[in-house]
């Protein structure tokens, strides 16, 4: 039975009698994996998504229109037109280019049809008696006053708009912007609605790293397609995790990009649901990583491959210039779910995209990659004036299938626990009782990873079924010894992975605006389904 039929039977009476039952789950992902129309790789050259210039100005600042809608686009050469989402009639929206000290408006148009294109759960929070179209533009890494960030209930259905206030007094950096409507934002991103917002400065400008069009985004994501093309995402009931089996960047499916043997620089974006990807060069060449989410790094960091959990963001640069003539894959290998899933299919998901080093040198690569780049400053522990316990947990149903998820045992309706007080900063200890690793990010701020430990879960959750609460602290069930975070954890970030059965520390300043924002898993259907708290700063 292909994953067509069987979803047709499955959406039928015949499913109702399976489902929530271990054999339908297990029906529905051999279901799954069976695959899309099968698509040639290495077909279509990568697209680069426009950049949006302003309308006018709006109170002594750009203003920008960005509107929502839905047409269709075509994601691969032999794949049938796709009807997606996106912005301003482009999957993924249009770049905004912005600068460090000069603030922007955007107005955000819903201009959406009433009716959804992918199929909703009306089980989970905020789905439950709400419209089914409804947007609400978060953008990700940005530093903004609440009623600017897209709090996930601050939603706004078609025919209406919202016009933010974006400050840019923050790092360059790499954000993005995307959907963030409660309960169904795993289904507006995955129908198109995510773009990027590339906040720069001078500073940046005078290292001459590799720049213009050597300097090229990337944004990853993996989708489901029916043979006419169209997106396919499981109906209810919620999946834990989407996991497609067909890569695209840049809206594109496995894409490739002809280069000149020089250096070049990639803002890599994971902007899928909840697939990790590890990546190396087929070439078994080294990369620098030259910065993450929340801007460049003190010096470049040499790697050979480069584990990116959704949310996160890399920027690398690639030196092509040994490599004249030849075709390199930038290949997968993370397990779905990650750690302890499925390995990724070397002929599908293992393979991301295409470098064709076949273009003539157009000029000497008088770009550079200094061995000093930016300096970051490391927050003191000891200036924390509160240390919270936060766990990440699973509820799962009689037969072991995962419901929800959860943070600190409570949903997204129960009272804000998370109070931190303006102009201060807290350690936040992030302690995964599940078995994969979470990707967890804030609102409002850039934070720095302290590092991470073991400890013992098993105890911790006897004292948690024992008790109804969890532990004090985490302290009596650390093991092991502390790890620091990797070298490339060592820049400002908004997402760090806590992974399973480890305590990870990140520590945050919460500076210059109050109000209400939310922190989250970014794995979206987690989110979607209680893994994400709204916190004030006070
Ligand atoms: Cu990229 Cu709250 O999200
Ligand atoms: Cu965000
Ligand atoms: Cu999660």
């Amino acid at each position: 039975m292909d994953r067509r039929t069987f979803l047709k039977v499955a959406g039928g009476t015949a499913g109702a009698l399976f489902m929530g039952t271990a054999l339908s789950k297990s029906l529905i992902q051999q279901a799954l994996a069976s695959p899309s129309p099968a698509l040639a790789r290495y077909q279509d050259p990568l697209p680069v998504p426009g950049v949006v210039s302003p309308v006018g100005k709006y109170r002594g600042a750009d203003l920008y229109e960005i509107r929502m809608s839905q047409f269709t686009q075509q994601l691969h050469s032999q794949l049938a037109p796709t009807t997606v989402w996106g912005y301003n009639g482009s999957y993924p929206g249009p770049t905004i280019e912005a600068k460090v000290g000069n603030s922007i408006w955007v107005k955000w148009i819903n201009d959406l049809p009433q009716e959804h294109l992918l199929p909703i759960d009306h089980n989970l929070h905020g789905a439950m008696d709400t419209p089914d179209v409804r947007t609400v533009v978060h953008l990700h890494g940005g530093h903004v006053l609440p009623e600017n960030d897209g709090f996930p209930e601050a939603w706004f259905t078609p025919g209406n708009s919202a016009t933010f206030f974006y400050p840019n007094k923050q790092r360059a950096a790499p954000l993005w912007y995307h959907d963030h409507s409660l309960g169904i934002t795993r289904l507006n991103v995955y129908a198109g609605l995510a773009g990027l917002y590339m906040l720069r400065d001078s500073i940046e400008d005078t290292l001459r790293l590799p720049g213009g069009k050597y300097e090229i985004p990337l944004v990853i994501q993996d989708r489901f397609f029916n043979d006419d093309g169209s997106l396919f995402y499981p109906p209810p009931p919620w999946e834990p995790e989407l996991f497609a089996d067909t890569i695209l960047v840049n809206g594109k499916v496995w894409p490739f990009l002809s280069v000149e043997p020089r250096k070049y620089r990639f803002r890599i974006y994971n902007g899928s649901n909840a697939r990790f990807y590890n990546m190396k060069l087929s070439s078994g060449q080294p990369f620098f990583q030259i910065g993450g989410e929340g801007g460049l790094f003190p010096a470049p960091v040499k790697l050979n491959e480069i584990l990116i959990a959704p949310g996160e963001r890399a920027d690398i640069v690639i030196d092509f210039s040994k490599h004249k003539g030849q075709e390199i894959i930038l290949t997968n290998d993370a397990p779905a779910p990650f750690p302890m899933g499925d390995p990724a299919d070397p002929e599908t998901t293992g393979q991301i995209m295409q470098f064709r080093v076949n273009l003539p040198l157009s000029g000497f690569d008088n770009s550079s990659l200094p061995p000093v780049l930016r300096s970051v400053s490391r927050i003191n522990e000891k200036t924390a004036v509160k240390v919270r316990d936060l766990t990440l947990e699973e509820r799962l149903d009689k037969e072991g299938n995962p419901i929800m998820l959860l943070l600190n045992g409570s949903t997204w309706d129960d009272p804000i626990t998370e109070k931190p007080k303006l102009g201060t900063n807290e350690i936040w200890r992030l302690v995964n009782l599940t078995v994969d690793t979470h990707p967890i990010h804030l609102h409002l701020v850039m934070f720095q990873v302290l590092g991470r430990q073991p400890f013992n879960v098993a105890s911790y959750k006897a004292f948690k079924e024992a008790n109804g609460v969890n532990p004090p602290s985490v302290d009596p069930y650390l093991t092991g010894t502390p790890s620091a975070p990797s070298p490339n954890e060592m820049g400002w970030k908004d997402t760090v992975r806590a992974n399973p059965g480890e305590v990870t520390r990140i520590i945050a300043p919460f500076t210059d605006f109050r109000g209400k924002y939310v922190w989250h898993c970014h794995i979206l259907e987690h989110e979607d389904n209680e893994m994400m708290r709204p916190y004030e700063v006070v």
